[in-house]
């Protein structure tokens, strides 16, 4: 009698824009027998200087019609900006188990030897309550200095469609963290997934960090401890799907391929919430 055909998980990764990369690269390396989607919404970009209302409802419309569509088995809110304020919303709203990503403020605690952790995110992020709830909580003997920056989303955005960023900008854009804690800051949260994509060129104006606190490692933990790891040798090519054309398509298209996508998929939602 013929077995049934084995199903490949779909995971669904989701951002604004390309920080969902970060974590996905991580993602297809360690668990590659799951069938990847990136779905980013440049339409709506950028999520990092919205308010939480109007994140909140764009973040719906945009699942409203993506979760019929692609119907995955888990969907991975690759964006701090949007983790720290509509996962408890969505969970409500659908039976498909979501994997968010805030701010790692309680690893960076124990890490830290100093007690002075910087934390770089979008504005949005560094305002949240729910992150000042995370320093109160997990860290109330460090100094946590933030810095929100949507400069630093735009130069990651650039960065991969191949324009690097030049010192001047990088300088400018980090220089309110500089000033609060160059010296003692032993540990540095990047708390946007845009800005691990952008590392090399913020690690010069920190020489002090020794640790460097990323979500994607802890990201894939979780996807396999609620997926498993999938069916390694039956996944196709990762698709990419975004909610406008790309105003520089053949760029993005190049880094994507790098990856190993195929062609990017425009699925229109206009920008309004
Ligand atoms: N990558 C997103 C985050 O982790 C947001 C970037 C943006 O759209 O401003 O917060």
């Amino acid at each position: 009698m013929a077995q049934p055909a084995e199903k490949v998980p779909r995971v669904v990764v989701f951002d604004s824009g390309v920080g969902g990369l970060s974590v996905l690269d991580a993602l297809q390396r360690q668990l590659p027998g799951h069938q990847y989607y990136f779905v980013s919404d440049n339409a709506g970009f950028p999520y990092g200087t919205r308010s939480e209302y109007s994140l909140t409802q764009r973040v719906h419309k945009v699942l409203r019609q993506i979760m019929p569509h692609l119907q995955p088995d888990l969907l991975v809110v690759v964006c701090n900006s949007a983790s720290t304020v509509v996962l408890p919303s969505l969970r409500e709203s659908y039976e498909t188990p979501f994997v968010g990503v805030v701010p790692a403020i309680k690893p960076a605690a124990a890490l830290s030897k100093t007690g002075v952790i910087g934390l770089l995110a979008t504005p949005a992020t560094v305002q949240r309550e729910y992150t000042h709830r995370l320093v109160r909580e997990f860290a109330p003997n460090c100094r946590v200095e933030m810095h929100g920056s949507g400069e630093l989303v735009e130069i990651a955005e650039r960065a991969i469609r191949g324009v690097a960023p030049g010192p001047m900008q990088m300088q400018q854009a980090l220089q309110p963290l500089i000033d609060r804690c160059s010296e003692e800051v032993d540990t540095l949260v990047l708390a946007c997934t845009h800005f691990p994509l952008i590392k090399q060129w913020i690690e010069p104006y920190f020489p002090s960090v020794q640790h460097w606190v990323e979500p994607a490692d802890a990201i894939a933990r979780r996807v396999e401890s609620l997926l498993g790891k999938g069916q390694p040798g039956l996944t196709e090519q990762p698709r990419a799907i975004l909610t406008q054309a790309d105003g520089d398509l053949d760029a993005l298209q190049a880094y994507l391929g790098k990856l190993g996508f195929g062609p990017v998929e425009v699925r229109e939602i206009d920008a309004a919430h």
